[in-house]
């Protein structure tokens, strides 16, 4: 099969490997027809992770079943299904209480919690961006889609991360109806956190970036745009909010935030967060932070250190949640309101590639280009 294999830093390419197949009772094995580049695979693009050469990357897979292990009972060939990125099993502890972010069981390594597709230090399973992927425990893993979802593969694939991923960002943040949200990055998580936030009735939705093209597209749903290119994100969010600040704050750029000169600066949207949110304030944080970074240009997060402004946040009385997306826990529902009609996740995809193309796609991806937003890559595999 083809499938795209990480290289080294900034260098990924489309290969011979192998075909995926069956390998315990309990996996299916998926032929996959969407595929989506993360900002997740960016972190791991530019070799800022433990990412080891010659994995295959991708984790927001869907596609059609082609066959099924002796152990599955409820997924038959045929079936259209979306993946959470997370491969948990459904039975452990953690996944018994939806925290299926947090498996027990199918990570490779002791003392962890939590693995993905094609994700560094999370466990061996390969990727999807390639012809077929293996899912383990698929009868739990894999949500069937109605058939509508052929056509809308585009909206159906969110489902996989990054929708569920927005969502959970304004659920950390508790985010109630009438409520005021400040969202700090409008990449494709941060756009899918403030669809999250329409979707919840939030009275209002800032969300800060530099990038005009992003920005724009949150404009489209009724967020108001905040260029801390041109102006203080903070200053802006306290002006908005009758200086008292936004009721609910949601963290969407992770480790490799920078200034819009491009200098990082890994405590830069906590602590604009703190600032930015009220007293009492509550803030969810799902951008990625790793727990060492030896190419920081920061010394104290090479050690996997942020210089966090506590004494302000503890002052507030503020409440922080964090973490990896359960994506199982939401996925059902938001698929729900696609069917309805009353969520179309893939307004911001840009870029539809076939997977011989994804070099490029990263490529682009990864530079912020204007106007390379998301990228949806389609394998034609067959066998
Ligand atoms: N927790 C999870 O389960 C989960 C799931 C998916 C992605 N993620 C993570 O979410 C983060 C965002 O993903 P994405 O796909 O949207 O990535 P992305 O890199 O495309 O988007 C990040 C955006 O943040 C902006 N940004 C950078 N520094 C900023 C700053 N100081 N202030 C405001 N905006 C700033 C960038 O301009 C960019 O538009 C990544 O860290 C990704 O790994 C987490
Ligand atoms: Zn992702
Ligand atoms: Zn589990």
């Amino acid at each position: 099969m083809k499938a795209l294999v990480y290289e080294g830093p900034r260098e990924v390419r489309v290969e011979d490997r192998p075909d995926a197949k069956i390998e315990r009772a309990t996996d299916v094995l998926v032929r996959v027809t969407t595929t989506n580049i993360c900002g997740s695979d960016l972190h791991m693009y530019e070799g800022r992770t433990d990412m080891e050469p010659g994995r295959v990357l991708g984790h927001e897979n869907m596609g059609e079943v082609i066959e099924v292990g002796s152990a599955v009972d409820r997924v038959r060939i045929g079936d259209l299904v979306c993946l959470p990125f997370n491969v948990s099993c459904g039975f452990c502890r953690n996944c018994e209480r939806g925290l299926t972010a947090y498996c027990l069981t199918t990570p490779d390594t002791p003392n962890m919690a939590g693995a993905a597709y094609g994700f560094a230090d999370m466990g061996p399973y390969d990727g999807g961006q390639a012809d077929f992927l293996r899912v383990p425990y698929g009868d739990f893993n894999c949500l069937v889609l109605p058939q509508e979802a052929w056509e809308r593969q585009t909206d159906y694939v969110m489902l996989s991360d990054i929708f569920p991923t927005g969502w959970h960002c304004t659920e950390l943040a508790d985010l109630q109806p009438g409520e005021t949200v400040v969202i700090f990055g409008a990449g494709p998580v941060g756009l899918m956190a403030a669809l999250s936030a329409t979707l919840k009735s939030a009275a209002k939705i800032l969300i800060v970036d530099r990038h005009p093209d992003r920005l724009a597209l949150a404009e489209q749903i009724g967020a108001i745009a905040i260029d801390d290119s041109k102006v203080s994100p903070i200053d802006a969010v306290l002006e908005e909010t009758n200086g008292l600040g936004a009721d609910r704050g949601c963290e969407c750029v992770g480790y490799q935030a920078h200034d819009p000169q491009g200098n990082e600066h890994p405590n830069m949207t906590l602590n604009n967060l703190v600032q930015s949110v009220k007293f009492t304030g509550s803030i969810g944080v799902v951008g990625v932070f790793i727990t060492k970074d030896p190419q920081s240009p920061d010394p104290l997060y090479r050690e996997g250190d942020v210089a966090f402004d506590y004494g302000a946040y503890w002052f507030k009385g503020q409440s922080m949640g964090s973490g990896q997306c359960n994506v199982k826990h939401y996925n059902r529902q938001l698929s729900g309101l696609i069917q309805q009609g009353k969520a179309k996740p893939s307004w911001i995809v840009s870029h539809e590639l076939p997977l011989p193309q994804a070099p490029e796609g990263y490529l682009h991806f990864d530079n912020r280009d204007n106007g390379w937003t998301k990228v949806v890559l389609h394998p034609e595999g067959t066998r």
